[in-house]
């Protein structure tokens, strides 16, 4: 059955309109508000592509139902900084060339986010076990974990 909803992202409040309340988050943030940054890379919870920040917590957009971010403050890729302006994971990312074809990119910067916003000097072995459920088939890790000790050291 159709229904509507507020969902608040990067600050701003947007109405939608879904014909099945459990229609993924990802496909609303991607079709409906036009946020690419989340991606699609198995649709079942176990890759991250699709993380975003949802009231403080890293979560996976694939397997979160739109009724359920209803009301909640939802934060992407697109909300934490711009080109002119990055967050200090993106400007770290960029630096330490952490980026090969860029799938898992947006996955491993939320998830970074939530683990420094917790821990704000975390060691590697902190870094590796946040990061452990997010996957990359490029295999760029080692850089992905430099570049997140960067942003740490940066802040
Ligand atoms: S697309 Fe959501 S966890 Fe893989
Ligand atoms: S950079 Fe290609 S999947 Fe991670």
């Amino acid at each position: 059955m159709a229904a509507n909803y507020t969902l608040r992202v990067n600050g701003r409040s947007h109405a939608v309109r879904v014909d099945d309340p459990r229609t993924p988050l990802l496909y609303v943030l991607r079709n409906d508000l036009d946020l690419h940054g989340p991606r699609f890379g198995c649709g079942l919870g176990q890759c991250g592509a699709c993380t975003v920040e949802m009231n403080g917590r890293a979560v996976r957009s694939c397997s979160i139902p739109v009724s359920e971010a209803a009301g909640k403050t939802i934060l992407t890729l697109e909300g934490i900084g711009t080109p002119q302006k990055p967050h200090p994971l993106q400007r770290a990312f960029v630096e330490e060339q952490a980026v090969q074809c860029g799938y898992c990119i947006n996955g491993m910067i939320m998830q970074a986010k939530t683990l420094l916003d917790r821990n704000r000097k975390p060691t590697e072995d902190e870094i590796r076990q946040a990061l452990a459920g997010n996957l990359c088939r490029c295999g760029t890790h080692v850089r992905i974990v430099r570049a997140i000790k960067r942003a740490s050291e940066a802040a």
